[in-house]
């Protein structure tokens, strides 16, 4: 009666206040298909390592990756690069360590152990250089941006296990970029984005067709087309990624939890059925009194 009667309180709380969060700022953002989707989802090491890529060459100039370090780019689960790759990569950076003996901070190269540098020295000297608005860290962010998607989305999540909020905001932010609509005044340092909620963003369009130049194959074509939408799709894998590095690992645990529970369920089911055969198999049994003839 209690779980009867709070479920009905809580779909009438749903039904009456649920509207998605940014409904009156931005358009709810299309739901993408993802490799790390679902119970089984894993990423793909090739997009992550492109996703990489464009991080680097594009986003790092302006955003910070504060909580990744270089030799998390080759432990499993994520992008995979090996460790010769990663002790290269991480020596192209410059990084401030010290003091040393005389109390002078110095610069070193970067080992695989260190995190990447900030672009910029401090949130002040970020926000000055890009119109007040300072580009935020992007480790978290496919977890920090995530949206509410309301009745009778939420509920309807919960079975198919939807958990890629983050990744279809971002997804959408990156190829968002759109003319204004009649009418709509863009102020000087803004940018019209059709997913950013209140629409106008300090950011410039990051991304244009043919900016980051992909791997290619034997024939000498790129692996995947070399398109905003491509770049958007592989950017944001490594943001999710790098938001959680230990998604496949959790949802290997859980299946193996499951797993396990089923088998324990069965073999519980069984032992039962075998400590209450004494009193022919019914515990209510127990407690009537004897029959004695
Ligand atoms: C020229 C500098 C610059 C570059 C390059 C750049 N950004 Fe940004 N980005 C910004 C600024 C500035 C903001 C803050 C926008 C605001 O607050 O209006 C921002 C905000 C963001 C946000 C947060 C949006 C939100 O919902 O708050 C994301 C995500 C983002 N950038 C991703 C990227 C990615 C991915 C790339 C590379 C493809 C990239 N940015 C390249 C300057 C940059």
């Amino acid at each position: 009666m209690i779980v009867k009667s709070t479920l009905v309180a809580g779909l009438l709380l749903a039904l009456g206040f649920s509207v998605p969060a940014n409904a009156a700022a931005g358009i709810a953002p299309p739901t993408q298909r993802w490799s790390f989707q679902g119970p089984f989802g894993t990423f793909d090491r090739a997009q992550l390592q492109r996703g990489f890529q464009v991080y680097r060459e594009v986003c790092a100039s302006c955003h910070g990756l504060q909580y990744v370090a270089f030799r998390h780019l080759a432990q499993p689960g994520g992008p995979e690069f090996s460790a010769a790759q990663v002790r290269a990569l991480a020596a192209e950076y410059r990084i401030q360590d010290g003091p040393n003996d005389s109390g002078d901070m110095f610069e070193r190269p970067g080992r695989p152990a260190d995190y990447f540098p900030d672009p910029y020295p401090n949130e002040q000297a970020a926000a000055a250089a890009n119109g007040g608005k300072a580009p935020p860290d992007l480790s978290v962010m496919a977890k920090a941006r995530t949206y509410e998607r309301g009745f009778p989305w939420f509920v309807i999540d919960v079975f198919t296990q939807y958990a890629e909020n983050g990744a279809d905001y971002l997804y959408a932010l990156m190829t968002g970029y759109v003319d204004p609509p009649p009418g709509v005044e863009v102020p000087a340092g803004g940018h019209y984005n059709a997913y950013y909620p209140g629409h106008i963003i300090a950011m410039p369009n990051p991304l244009s067709d043919g900016r980051v130049e992909y791997p290619k194959t034997a024939e000498g074509r790129p692996v995947v087309p070399e398109t905003v939408s491509q770049y958007s799709r592989d950017v944001t894998a490594f943001m999710a990624w790098a938001a959680e590095p230990y998604l496949e690992q959790r949802k290997r645990l859980g299946f193996n939890v499951m797993a396990f529970l089923i088998v324990f369920a069965v073999l519980m089911y069984f032992t039962r059925k075998k400590v209450w055969a004494s009193v022919g198999g019914d515990p209510v049994a127990m407690h009537e009194p004897k029959q004695y003839t």
